[in-house]
């Protein structure tokens, strides 16, 4: 059970989150690594993981991809092994990651892990993304600079690197210390013994991404066939202007899929997509029946939510009378509006029972959406 410490979250909200770097001395007080560095390894063996060493001896730095078959022979000098989504994996590393949980779940994106010996880093970068680096076992020198224009260099072509910065933070991080660093300032972390760490990594879609993808949504669900219109066309001196009012009569056509329901549709599925990793979907073959979920409710078994799980949704409007949607990885739910607070309780619980929380008898619908969610292999009976 991890709990956030030495920490007021009003203040880091208003003057630090986006704004500037924050150094949490024990924010984990006896902490303890959800993993070592013997498991991390063993999930960078398996060829759904995404996983990487980075090592430097002497000035040769090297970057190689999991999955690994023998990853000693990549450790050369001083090394790192990191590896993504970790938080899909392991429930601890999951948990430890909700901690931060104050921040939405649509802006969350995984947790990395890395585990570093005696000299190693990543070296001095930059970063498009929010970032809180929880330190765990052993010490690790972490200097974060202020967002300026720095010489860069490629020591590999996989590695962009920053020449030099003055740090406004230069502090040594122990287990339970953590750092928080907005986009854009420049840092660089050494570790002073073999040591791990846990970075909690954020999204901020840029507009080109989500145009992208919302053009992509359209096209797939055939959306948006309105073509231009003009009734009342006026003559004008030269036959290529396009006038103040035809421009607007355009931005209007365009905004207007914006204002749509299906833009909501979209933003839902958009931000609750992580690119799972780790897949426990039911074949088609064996899902399990309405019928049987409501057997093993009755027997007062635990449902499981799978690592890394974060349903979103979009807050109801005062004249909404729909019901219930919410969003897992792409996929929409949607349950009768009197069902919304149950349901969001379940959701935000790790684990379900009858012997936990008596499902009420309205529920009907509510074991309708655990089949569901339990073949989309979002929720497991143990
Ligand atoms: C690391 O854990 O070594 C890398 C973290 C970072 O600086 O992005
Ligand atoms: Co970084």
């Amino acid at each position: 059970m991890y709990t956030l410490q030495n920490f007021d979250l009003d203040i880091f909200l208003r003057d630090y989150w986006q704004k500037k770097p924050m150094l949490i001395k024990q924010g984990f007080q006896l902490f303890e690594d959800p993993l070592d560095e013997h498991e991390l390894a063993g999930l960078a063996l398996e060829d759904n993981i995404d996983s990487r060493v980075i090592s430097r001896d002497k000035q040769n730095w090297q970057v190689s991809h999991g999955p690994f078959n023998d990853i000693n022979q990549h450790c050369v000098g001083a090394w790192s092994l990191l590896v993504q989504k970790v938080d899909q994996f392991i429930p601890q590393a999951d948990e430890l990651m909700r901690t931060f949980s104050f921040i939405p779940y649509w802006r969350m994106t995984d947790l990395m892990v890395s585990f570093s010996n005696t000299d190693a880093g990543v070296g001095a970068h930059i970063d498009q993304y929010d970032v809180f680096i929880i330190q765990g076992k052993g010490s690790r020198r972490w200097q974060v600079g202020l967002p300026a224009e720095y010489g860069e260099s490629l020591p590999h072509p996989e590695l962009r690197q920053i020449n030099s910065f003055s740090p406004v933070i230069d502090e040594i991080l122990s287990a339970g210390d953590i750092i928080y660093i907005p986009p854009h300032h420049p840092h660089n972390g050494i570790a002073l013994e073999d040591c791990m760490n846990y970075s909690v990594g954020f999204r901020a879609p840029s507009e080109q991404e989500m145009l992208t993808s919302f053009a992509d949504y359209a096209l797939e669900h055939n959306l948006f066939n309105q073509r231009y219109k003009d009734k009342s066309i006026t003559p004008r001196a030269y036959p290529g202007e396009i006038k103040q009012q035809e421009l607007s009569h355009f931005k209007h056509l365009l905004s207007s899929t914006l204002t749509s329901s299906s833009f909501e549709q979209w933003l839902g599925k958009y931000l609750s997509e992580t690119n799972r990793l780790s897949n426990n979907e039911v074949e088609e073959d064996e899902h399990y029946s309405e019928e049987e979920i409501v057997g093993l409710l009755a027997d007062g078994v635990y449902f499981l939510r799978e690592p890394g799980i974060k349903p979103i949704f979009i807050e109801s409007q005062a004249t909404d009378n729909t019901d219930f949607i919410f969003y897992i990885e792409s996929q929409s739910f949607a349950v009768p509006l009197k069902g919304r607070d149950f349901v969001l309780n379940f959701l935000n619980s790790p684990a379900y029972s009858t012997e936990l929380v008596e499902t009420p008898k309205s529920c009907l619908f509510f074991t309708q959406l655990l089949t569901k969610l339990v073949n989309s292999g979002f929720w497991l009976p143990e």
